[in-house]
């Protein structure tokens, strides 16, 4: 009831915004600023990298996420081989014992071999999904397993799919098993829609049967690829039109330990054959504890670049430097053993750009693309600092720029936004060659708020910045969704009006992290949001689409008394225009409780007779999104006449406004 009425509510709300925006309201609320732009002063260019995503396998973002595998610990690799796995007996009884070691297959040696004595009934295991498997009614879902059977090769398999309320909502049967390994597949449709569901896998029989591989997935992937990624949650990346996308994060690159990094070689080629290993996000948080969190690479460097290449970003890799996290066990490879770890990276590149006649080209083709990635910005460690790194990153960049001179090469300031590793690492850097140096702020609002500065006395012929992790921190809330406050994305908004007025300086940024389970988050805030069935946009994230697809090619003054408008009178504003479609763009937040009259005066290029603005508001500033709820704070839309050069808009208290002008 509540929900209908606020639905009734909301266009009644976009009509007061659409009222404010006429040139006959300007004397309708407080008193006048007037914001000039100038149009047809282009101070810099917008790189179309500017807007970004920032891809990282934490809160289960990749396995039990965007990977639409709904089998946990498929391979039985996990340390407890049988985690996320449990034995059922249906009038039916047996053993199932993890077995190790299957010398022939080194990346994945653990298989489980079942013992059934079950001639009356089935005896199986139940895998519980992670945190349930997600079911979509009239969805083909595709099993798979890798067997053989050990004696009787009469043993028959049942593969059935478990409502919460312990009704089967969809099954097959396989059988015919041989004494060879072998992968026996089979599809079959749900009949009702699911948030937990889990998978019984149970045989008939009496005998011996060895398994692996235990696979599931629906058939409705993105772009329908077999065993590929879940199309909601790609969905909503690609609607950001992000510039880039980096990946795969993040510390899981530097691992707890060198042996716990991130190694792309072992992510491509077959699924079974990519070495499961333990996500580090597994143990990090001390009362977030996610003791199956593991790394199964079903979304390994392959499917990254796929990915990248589906939504139209450039792809950026992030690869280990010899380094593992230095808030953990903070180990170096000593320097003259560096050679394996850039030799990663010239085969990473010889993998993405290659010609399909080179070593790894060849592979990339195998795995079904023959046409180069184009890779042109690779990112050499993560949030390294002091001279230990200075020292790994030199190696690299000798290396790599002799032989690899197209290719941008992107070095970290450290994990803080200031203070000693942050000057160490930028003086330090500037006598070497990177491209861009990534800069990460975790901080409270008010930082934001306080820093849409930040970039303006950077040398505008120097190094350029990667803003490559940043989120407004806001307090603490009991639901998950809750710390993405509509407060801290208006702060993000306000210093993003920074970063692109000072796009001549920026060239990349995003919001860190991208995605979050609901049931099994370790971080947070974090831009979306999703469960088994849901995916949903926090307000962060309205914000950094309304930036993303209103980008522009150039910068324009955006002056208020002759300033740039950088939190006077709780104002922050930046302007660019877009020479290929003709249109300027202006964004405008304001941070206080007060609707603020703005007159904005266009000068240069005439703006023709309408325009339109989009707002991104809520009362409340500690509001936010949820699956409940998922829309409370979402950009409405309206049109409005432009009279000459002069646009009058009341800007509404906490909002976030995009306003686009064609030019005539
Ligand atoms: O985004 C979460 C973490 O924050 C990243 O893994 C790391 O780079 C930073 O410390």
């Amino acid at each position: 009831m509540f929900d209908m009425v606020k639905k009734f509510l909301r266009p009644l709300q976009l009509l007061i915004i659409s009222v404010f925006i006429t040139s006959s309201s300007w004397q309708q609320g407080q008193q006048g600023q007037d914001i000039t732009i100038q149009a047809g002063k282009l101070i810099a260019e917008v790189q179309p990298t500017m807007w970004g995503v920032f891809f990282e396998d934490i809160n289960f973002s990749a396995d039990g996420g965007i990977y639409a595998e709904l089998v946990k610990n498929r391979s039985f690799e996990f340390s407890l081989p049988l985690m996320g796995w449990r034995q059922v007996r249906l009038n039916g009884d047996g053993r199932a014992v993890p077995t190790f070691y299957s010398p022939a297959r080194a990346n994945n040696p653990h298989y489980v071999t079942l013992y059934v004595n079950a001639e009356s009934g089935y005896y199986g295991l139940l895998n519980e999904g992670f945190r349930g498997m997600g079911i979509r009614e009239n969805i083909m879902y595709n099993f798979s397993i890798m067997a053989r059977a050990r004696e009787n090769q009469n043993l028959k398999l049942k593969v059935e799919l478990v409502g919460q309320g312990n009704e089967i909502i969809g099954s097959t049967e396989i059988a015919g098993f041989t004494s060879d390994w072998k992968k026996y597949t089979s599809s079959f449709k749900a009949t009702k829609t699911e948030l937990k569901g889990t998978m019984r896998i149970t045989f008939s029989g009496k005998g011996i049967v060895d398994i692996d591989m235990v696979s599931l997935f629906p058939s409705d992937t993105w772009k329908e690829r077999p065993g590929g990624l879940r199309k909601d949650i790609v969905r909503m990346i690609a609607d950001l039109k992000p510039g880039f996308i980096r990946f795969p994060g993040g510390c899981i690159i530097e691992g707890r330990d060198i042996n716990n990094r991130y190694q792309w070689k072992t992510t491509i080629g077959p699924v079974e054959d990519r070495k499961l290993i333990m996500n580090r996000w597994n143990v990090e948080i001390q009362n977030r504890q996610t003791p199956d969190y593991f790394q199964s690479f079903g979304l390994g460097f392959f499917e990254y670049f796929q990915l990248a290449e589906d939504i139209g970003a450039e792809p950026l890799p992030v690869l280990n430097c010899g380094m593992s996290c230095q808030f953990n066990a903070a180990e170096v490879v000593p320097l003259n053993e560096l050679d394996q770890y850039i030799q990663d990276a010239l085969d990473l590149i010889e993998f993405a750009n290659g010609p399909v006649t080179s070593g790894w080209g060849a592979i990339r083709a195998k795995m079904g693309h023959p046409e180069p990635f184009n890779m042109k910005y690779l990112a050499i460690g993560n949030e390294q600092w002091e001279e230990q790194y200075i020292e790994r990153y030199r190696e690299f960049e000798k290396v790599l720029k002799e032989k690899h001179p197209e290719i941008k090469l992107i070095s970290t300031a450290g994990p803080y936004a200031s203070g000693r590793y942050f000057d160490y690492a930028w003086s330090e850097l500037r006598k070497l060659r990177p491209d861009l140096i990534d800069e990460h702020y975790y901080m409270p609002p008010e930082w934001f708020l306080r820093n849409a500065e930040r970039y303006d006395n950077y040398d505008r012929n120097g190094i350029k910045v990667f803003a490559g992790e940043y989120a407004a921190h806001d307090r603490e809330g009991s639901e998950p969704e809750s710390r993405n406050t509509w407060y801290s994305a208006l702060a993000e908004a306000a210093f993003m009006t920074g970063l692109e007025r000072n796009a001549a300086v920026v060239h990349m940024a995003s919001y860190a992290p991208l995605l979050a389970h609901v049931e099994a988050w370790q971080w947070r805030p974090d831009l979306i949001w999703f469960d088994n069935l849901n995916v949903i946009g926090t307000p962060n994230y309205f914000v950094q689409k309304l930036f993303s697809t209103h980008r522009g090619t150039h910068v324009v003054p955006a002056l208020l008394g002759g300033k740039p408008v950088t939190g006077q009178d709780s104002l922050y504003a930046s302007a660019t225009i877009d020479r290929q479609n003709n249109m300027l763009y202006v964004k405008i937040v304001n941070s206080s409780r007060t609707l603020k009259n703005i007159q904005l005066n266009i000068d240069g290029p005439a703006p023709s007779k309408e325009g339109t603005v989009e707002v991104l508001r809520a009362d409340d500033p500690r509001s936010f999104n949820s699956i409940k709820n998922p829309e409370l704070i979402s950009p409405a839309e309206r049109k409005f006449r432009i009279q000459g050069r002069k646009i009058s808009v009341n800007i509404e208290p906490l909002s976030v406004n995009v306003i686009s002008v064609p030019f005539r």
